[in-house]
């Protein structure tokens, strides 16, 4: 019998606010808070003038600035004096004022003038703004929200690619966290969602793979010819998913028989809590980070990496440009516009009937479609959802374990396997 999750659980699974147990979870790991793109006045001409953005994460208002020494620093957006929006402040180079009264902030965060005071006041001294520590990999800006000093940074392939051969982009996306997680840890949909129903020629597949996915060659060959991975995935659609716990996440390897003596085996990897690594092509990964902006919105974040090549950046990232909207990074397609469905090419070209250009916005209308947070009192899941069954129940046992003991580190935990994953049964999930 299926088993259906109660709402409280859901509720649990999905809240990020101050306060809540999702939220200690994801202060404990490094949070993804910008592209370093977006301070590039090539980018936003604004940044030419004052670097300085508002960011929000995990439900806080931040603003995020670089110095003139290059750093980015990390606050939080009302001023520490009566509340005023630091998004509008004035940038100083070694920090920030606030137009309000003019009190300025360093970098750290702390209060270097409160110029209304008497001469002689040394109110600033025993202000500080609350900030965070920031660090930048593979050209994106994170930042450290928990307790303490932070944990090494995670020694994933994609932060110590040298810097021609990895690129990284973000989108925002209309929904919870964790079901625009769920997608990645989904091994069965490729064959559904991102369906083509007409092969392109492997010969014509230009230089620039990352458009591509699923229309480049899986690697090997059958009786003698290659496949490309859109017919992989249109025949093959009942792949058999194993999932085994790793000191980082989770492996998760979908294997479809192509016939008595051949697998096409495709490995993804979900790094707790919220990263998932998935092969572009045969020299290229994704690693896609779900950044909660708060309950109801997320940034992914992709940093392709590649194995051979160079990247060219420039050109993957005018391919991406042209389904973007700055500063946001928001989708030209979404709700508003039915994520750009067509009914006729519903019925000639795509399963979805959402283009062929940008896969993108399959995964986002599978997500967005669900509602701002998934009811998941209501689904049904099957055997082919295993992985995110699992998932769910790890990151229970995960807010489980913080609760008991607050000072215990997570990081740490998953590195010695005292937070892994339960193997689990088909049956009774939640
Ligand atoms: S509110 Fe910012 S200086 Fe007064
Ligand atoms: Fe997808």
């Amino acid at each position: 019998m299926i088993q259906h999750m109660d709402k409280s659980r859901n509720e649990r699974l999905t809240r990020v606010g101050k306060g809540s147990a999702g939220s200690a979870v994801m202060r404990q790991f490094w949070q993804p808070v910008a592209l370093v793109e977006e301070f590039d006045p090539a980018v936003d001409p604004a940044t030419r003038d004052r670097p300085l953005k508002a960011v929000r994460v995990l439900g806080v208002d931040l603003v995020l600035f670089r110095d003139t020494a290059g750093q980015f620093a990390l606050m939080e957006r009302h001023c520490a004096h009566r509340g005023a929006d630091l998004a509008f402040a004035r940038f100083e180079g070694d920090g920030i004022r606030c137009p309000f009264h003019g009190w300025k902030y360093a970098s750290s965060g702390q209060c270097v003038e409160a110029p209304a005071e008497p001469t002689g006041s040394t109110l600033c001294q025993r202000i500080k703004q609350p900030s965070y520590p920031t660090t930048v990999r593979a050209g994106v800006v994170f930042a450290w929200f928990g307790a303490g000093a932070p944990p090494p940074f995670p020694a994933l392939d994609c932060y110590n690619a040298p810097s021609t051969h990895s690129f990284a982009f973000k989108g925002l996306w209309q929904c919870n966290w964790l079901q625009a997680f769920e997608v990645g840890i989904d091994p069965a949909h490729p064959s559904f969602l991102h369906r083509f129903l007409h092969d392109v020629d492997l010969d014509d597949m230009g230089n620039n793979a990352a458009g591509k996915q699923f229309r480049s060659a899986a690697a090997g060959e059958v009786a003698g010819e290659r496949w490309p991975m859109s017919r992989v995935m249109r025949e093959l659609c009942q792949p058999k998913i194993d999932v085994a716990s790793t000191n980082y996440g989770m492996q998760l390897s979908a294997t479809r028989d192509i016939d008595d003596s051949k697998k096409h085996v495709r490995t993804t990897h979900a790094v707790f809590p919220h990263t998932f690594i998935i092969p572009l092509s045969e020299t290229m990964t994704i690693t896609q980070i779900h950044l909660p902006i708060d309950d109801t919105h997320t940034y992914w974040y992709s940093i392709f990496t590649s194995t051979g090549e160079p990247l060219d950046k420039t050109a993957m990232r005018e391919q991406r440009a042209r389904f973007t909207n700055l500063p946001d990074y928001s989708p030209t397609s979404g709700r508003h516009n039915d994520w750009g469905f067509n009914a006729a090419e519903q019925q000639s070209r795509t399963y979805l009937g959402m283009g062929e250009d940008d896969i993108n916005v399959h995964d986002q209308w599978a997500v967005e479609g669900m509602g701002a947070i998934q009811d998941r009192t209501r689904e049904n899941l099957g055997s082919s959802d295993v992985a995110i069954a699992q998932y769910r129940r790890w990151l229970l046992d995960a807010m489980d374990q913080l609760e008991a003991n607050p000072t215990g580190l997570l990081p740490e935990a998953l590195a010695q396997g005292t937070l892994a994953m339960a193997p689990q049964t088909f049956d009774g999930f939640l």
